[in-house]
């Protein structure tokens, strides 16, 4: 089976789309295409591939046919046209952005961006005359008072790292396109399009890290951008192959491949457990508030239910002792890895305000909804009992002496 098939099921698709096994000697798993570079059969093919008139392979930096297999495994997924893989997420947000975006151009942002594509943005970009405005998106008519004929992309990240705030897709897509000729693109990473499908609700582009759920087992950085060949091809050429550089290694692609075989599955893990957690959280002493979209306390859990299949696996929350007795949880964690990332096998818990969001200035995190004390969770595939062992015995911890006897 080669071609996307959009009659199959997801889980089938994550495991055949793109991919025709009796065109590699019955091989069920892809070859991985060690070659920087590839022939041309005359001078005039080589031409041809360079001028896009004609398909096929110049130079890894461009593509490779394994790549090529994850792109198209990608696109089938996520129902988009085309796929572009990158070395990381960060790649794909940079090649998409510096292929867009010239001086004097709008880029308008939500409040709320991981860390590193906040300082991009909101820092870097306008030192080199690109104007970043930030806006609260679950306002529309802040959203909507900010676009003008100068906007050229919209970005947000739903749900939002790490404060679990949601946008909602269609309506921001759909006010956008209505009111300018800016572009939508959305950065699903804590979803994989088996949780949300934004091209689905009008947006133009999804944005991966595919060095979390996607791939799924930690051993990797990867990304992707998913959208209409005619962009996608511009972002290769310029964003990709002369800008950022920021090509996959062919031996990740075929990494990735392999873990979204089983993505649907450990989805479904992943939340189910997720779910558990935050409700047992929620539900104990130590815990102020528990930001989980599976909530029906959680402001937009209507929402969630439209635009999501399931929650995902990502929880944050805050400690009513605050930073101090957040720092005292992590610490006392045993099963649960104090590191960043997540989408992993295995269960991390960190502190965004002085790990991934240290970008911000305290300052900034104030005016972008992200709290000193919170803490963010990256629900893995363990037992759920196990898991809630751990959180039970380091919620008492942070509790801290003062609560003994
Ligand atoms: C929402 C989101 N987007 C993009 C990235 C960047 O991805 P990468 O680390 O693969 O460059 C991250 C990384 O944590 C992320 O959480």
């Amino acid at each position: 089976m080669t071609d996307a098939n959009p009659d199959q099921d997801f889980a089938t698709r994550a495991i055949h789309a793109g991919y025709d096994a009796m065109a590699h000697a019955g091989a069920l798993n892809p070859p991985v295409f060690w070659s920087s570079t590839f022939a041309f059969e005359s001078a005039a093919q080589g031409a041809a591939r360079f001028a896009g008139t004609e398909p096929g392979m110049i130079y890894t930096r461009v593509t490779n046919p394994t790549v090529q297999t994850l792109e198209e495994r990608l696109a089938a997924l996520e129902g988009a046209e085309a796929g572009l893989a990158f070395g990381s997420g960060m790649g794909a947000i940079n090649s998409l952005l510096w292929t867009l975006l010239r001086p004097g151009d709008e880029l308008l942002v939500d409040l709320t961006l991981y860390g590193c594509t906040h300082s991009l943005v909101n820092h870097l970009l306008p030192e080199f005359g690109i104007v970043t405005r930030s806006v609260d998106f679950t306002r529309t008519e802040d959203l909507a008072a900010q676009l003008s004929e100068r906007t050229r992309l919209v970005l947000f990240e739903t749900p939002a790292n790490p404060n679990m705030r949601l946008v909602d897709i269609a309506a921001v897509s759909s006010l956008v396109h209505a009111g300018s000729s800016a572009l939508v693109a959305v950065d699903s990473t804590y979803c994989t399009p088996y949780l949300q499908q934004p091209l689905a609700l009008g947006a133009d582009v999804v944005i991966h890290s595919l060095t979390k759920y996607i791939n799924g087992h930690g051993d990797i950085i990867a990304g992707a951008l998913l959208g209409p060949a005619e962009l996608l091809a511009q972002v290769r050429m310029q964003g990709l192959k002369e800008l950022t550089g920021a090509c996959m290694s062919p031996m990740d692609a075929y990494l990735v491949l392999r873990g979204i075989k089983t993505l649907a599955l450990r989805m479904e893990h992943h939340c189910r457990t997720a779910q558990r957690l935050a409700e047992a959280l929620a539900e104990h002493p130590a815990v102020a508030r528990v930001d989980y979209p599976g909530l029906a306390s959680h402001p937009q859990h209507a929402l969630c239910r439209r635009q999501m299949r399931l929650p995902g696996a990502m929880i944050a929350f805050e400690l009513k002792g605050g930073a101090e007795a957040g720092a005292r949880f992590i610490d006392a964690l045993r099963l649960f890895t104090r590191a960043v990332s997540l989408g992993d096998a295995e269960s991390l818990a960190q502190h965004p305000a002085s790990m991934t969001h240290s970008t911000y200035s305290p300052e900034e995190r104030e005016r972008h909804l992200i709290t000193e004390g919170l803490v963010r969770l990256s629900i893995g595939l363990e037992s759920a009992e196990d898991l809630w062992r751990d959180l039970e015995q380091a919620l008492e911890a942070a509790l801290g002496p003062a609560q003994d006897g």
